[in-house]
Parts: structure tokens; C-alpha cells; sequence
């Protein structure tokens, strides 16, 4: 039996398991700590001195090893550049104006459009890569430039087959069933509406296509009313929500998303009392984008009212050509932590077990036994040095479900 064990020693092992967490250290570290892997899981974790002296032991030194990180929120699976615009935007223009002269989301479907599926899978999977070298090993990649059904079908069907590839970080795909409204739909914005809800989404559960069901609820995005249709006809299907909510405008998408169940709501600059009451009733997780606040220059989310409610507190990338043009979860944790007044602690959590929970995922983001053996040995000595914004990967070693995947 013990032939099939590997056992990690390191300075710093930190769990992320509530089980082990106090008051005083809310991640569980233990200080010169072990892991035991076994079967692509966890079989135990605990002090170096309580390790089973018969396991031959690999002593990883002065470093910190942590759960595999979740990204909860990216748009991995896209084409083209939007490196035009970033320019018009940093000489001053605006990120909705310029979606409305046919830039920003729009520019990007039309990119996805031209795309082979070959294409944009060799992206996505290259980007998949990148984000294994910063410690990722569970991504959620949305749909969303695809607009139309034929392209958005594509674009999900790329996402789906690199769901479970045993040498990339996991994909938990999602339908971005309301995103932008296509140019080719201006004039009949309901019947698009009505189309994405009778015959994409049905196609999307026939296929098997995605795990959530997303919309972009917006002043100048999709309505409540449309939100509403759309979550109630995707719960019915079976599918989680997870919402974009309150990236400009408090328009009572929070509201909603607890009236539905929704796993998260994202974004949340603009996010009033009743908002942030309606998702403490129902437990929905709050996910911090900070990158994009950054890149459009807009003040924080209420963290501190979201924190005192007891809303859970996810940290994602929002990994996107527009708002979010890098793919480092790392750098949205440095960030979350700099703008954000969320702390380290905080930072870590919100990117690896209460990201898994906020995907329904219950066998990651944390160090314990029966866990899957997703796991990052840092090449840094505590895990506060993780949320500094290094421009570079700091991972030794990343592991999915035991196998490397970077290191
Ligand atoms: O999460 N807000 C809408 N969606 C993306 C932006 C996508 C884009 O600009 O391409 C976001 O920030
Ligand atoms: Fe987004």
C-alpha cells in the first residue's frame, strides 16, 4: 500500500480547511506540515512528526505549499485584440461608449465568429497553460462572444472538451447565455432574448454543454425581467446561475440572484443595503473582480458591508480581452488585497475553498483527506507573499488530482 504513497514535507503547509481553522489563523497552516497523496487525493495532511515514519518522505524545504487556486470567473475562450481600444480607453474613453460603437464585446464576437473551433481551442488551451504556471487548477470559462447560437455552440463545445484533460488546470464551463446583444439582433432585441431562452439553452442542456447558466444584468447590459426568464428557464433545465451583477449600476440583479438561488454574483461595484441583505439571506458568494475595477479605473465593491454581513467572499480574474487583460489569478488576489481591503487571509480563501464551494465543487480547495490532490508548492517562503503582485509565476511544482500540470 505504502508503495503507491508520496508524502511532501514543506516549512509551511496551509490547508484551507475549516476544519482546522481558528480565529487566530483562518487558512489551517501547519508549521513544518506533510502531505500524503495518494490515488490522485489526499490521504492525509498534518505535522511532518506525526508522518508515518515507514513513507519515504520528499522534503520540499523552506517553501509554502497551498490548495491548487480556483479562478471562478474567467472568459478564457476568446480571439483576436482588443489592444486598439485599451489605447482609446486609457486616452479617455469610455468602456460603454465604446461598446456602443460596435467595440468591446461586440468586437470580440466578431473575432469568435471567424474563428475554427481548432483555433480556439489551441487559444484556450494555451491560455490554460499559462494559468497551470500560476498556480490554477480549476478554471470556470464562460461562453459569452459567441452571441449567435451556431458560434456560441462553438465556443461551449471548446470550452467542454477541454473540461477534463488530465495534463490542463479543470474547466467548469459556463453558458454566458446573455451577454451582449449581437448587431444582427438590434432591431428585435426580445425575440433574441426569447430565441437564447426556447432554443440555445435547451440545445445547451441536450449537448451537455455547460455546468452554469450566466447573464451580464446591467444598466446598459440585460434587464431584470430578462435575467429572470433566463434563471428560471435554466433552473428548470438543472443548471446553477452565476450572475454578472452591479458592474456599473445597482439595478437589482443581487436581489435577483438570491430570489434564484444563484451560486455568486460577480462584480458588485454598485451593490446597495437590500442587495447585500437579500444575499446574506440566501447565501450567495459575493466574487471580487478587482482587475477589471482596475482597468476601468472605478471605486470597490462594498467590501467591508459584504464582510460584516457574512456574505462569503470569492476572488476570480475575470480573465477577459476587455476589462481583464491578463490571465493571473494571483495578480486579482495582489489587487484584491491592495484596492480592496480584503485581507491576505481573506484573498486565499476567497481563491480556493469558497471559490470550489461557490462552483458546487465540495472535493477541492482545500488540504485535507479525501480531497482531491490539487496542490501548489510555492517557491516562496509564507503564504502572505503569495498575494504581493510578483510579475512572474512563483510555483515550484502544481498538481491536479496528483498529476503535474506545471513544474
Ligand atoms: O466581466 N461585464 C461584462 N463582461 C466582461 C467584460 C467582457 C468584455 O469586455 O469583453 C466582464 O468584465
Ligand atoms: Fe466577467
Amino acid at each position: 500500500m505504502s508503495g503507491t504513497r508520496k508524502a511532501f514535507a514543506a516549512y509551511r503547509i496551509v490547508t484551507c480547511d475549516e476544519a482546522r481553522a481558528t480565529a487566530g489563523d483562518p487558512l489551517g497552516a501547519i508549521s513544518e506540515g506533510a502531505v500524503v497523496l495518494e490515488a490522485g487525493k489526499i490521504a492525509w495532511a498534518g505535522r511532518r512528526q506525526e508522518l508515518d515514519p515507514a513513507l519515504p518522505v520528499t522534503d520540499l524545504g523552506n517553501v509554502v505549499v497551498t490548495p491548487g487556486l480556483i479562478d471562478a470567473h474567467t472568459h478564457l475562450a476568446w480571439a483576436g485584440s482588443r489592444h486598439g481600444e485599451y489605447a482609446v480607453r486609457m486616452a479617455g474613453g469610455d468602456y460603454e461608449a465604446i461598446a456602443k460603437a460596435g467595440g468591446g464585446i461586440v468586437s470580440t464576437f466578431r473575432a469568435v465568429a471567424d474563428a475554427t473551433p481548432e483555433q480556439l481551442r489551441a487559444l484556450l488551451v494555451a491560455r490554460l497553460r499559462r494559468v497551470a504556471q500560476l498556480g490554477v487548477t480549476t478554471c470556470e470559462v464562460k461562453s459569452g462572444y459567441g452571441l449567435l447560437p451556431e458560434h456560441e455552440l462553438k465556443q461551449l463545445r471548446v470550452i467542454a472538451s477541454c473540461a477534463n484533460e488530465a495534463d490542463l488546470p479543470g474547466v467548469v464551463p459556463t453558458f454566458l447565455a446573455l451577454h451582449a446583444l449581437p448587431p444582427e439582433a438590434r432591431a428585435d432585441r426580445a425575440g433574441y432574448v426569447r430565441r437564447v431562452i426556447d432554443e440555445l439553452l435547451p440545445r445547451v442542456k441536450e449537448e451537455n454543454l455547460a455546468t452554469y447558466v450566466d447573464a451580464y444584468l446591467d444598466a446598459n447590459a440585460f434587464q431584470i425581467d430578462e435575467g429572470r426568464a433566463l434563471g428560471e428557464r435554466a433552473r428548470s433545465f438543472g443548471f446553477q446561475l452565476r450572475l454578472h451583477v452591479g458592474q456599473f449600476a445597482d439595478i437589482g440583479g443581487a436581489e435577483l440572484a438570491a430570489e434564484l438561488g444563484a451560486h455568486s454574483v460577480d462584480h458588485l461595484e454598485a451593490v446597495g443595503d437590500a442587495g447585500i441583505a437579500a444575499l446574506r439571506e440566501a447565501g450567495t458568494h459575493a466574487v471580487l473582480l478587482p482587475i477589471a475595477s482596475f482597468t476601468l479605473k472605478q471605486a470597490p465593491p462594498p467590501v467591508a458591508k459584504l464582510r460584516a454581513a457574512g456574505v462569503p467572499l470569492v476572488v476570480a480574474s475575470d480573465a477577459n480581452p476587455g476589462t481583464a487583460p491578463t490571465e493571473s489569478l494571483p495578480l486579482a488576489l495582489a489587487l484584491a488585497v491592495r484596492n480592496y481591503d480584503v485581507t491576505p487571509e481573506e484573498a486565499l480563501l476567497g481563491a480556493t475553498r469558497l471559490a470550489a464551494r461557490s462552483l458546487g465543487l465540495n472535493d477541492r480547495g482545500t488540504l485535507r483527506a479525501g480531497a482531491a490532490a490539487d496542490l501548489v508548492v510555492w517557491d516562496l517562503p509564507h503564504e502572505h507573499a503569495i498575494v504581493q503582485p510578483w510579475g512572474t509565476p512563483r510555483t515550484r511544482l502544481v498538481l491536479r488530482n496528483g498529476v503535474a500540470i506545471s513544474g
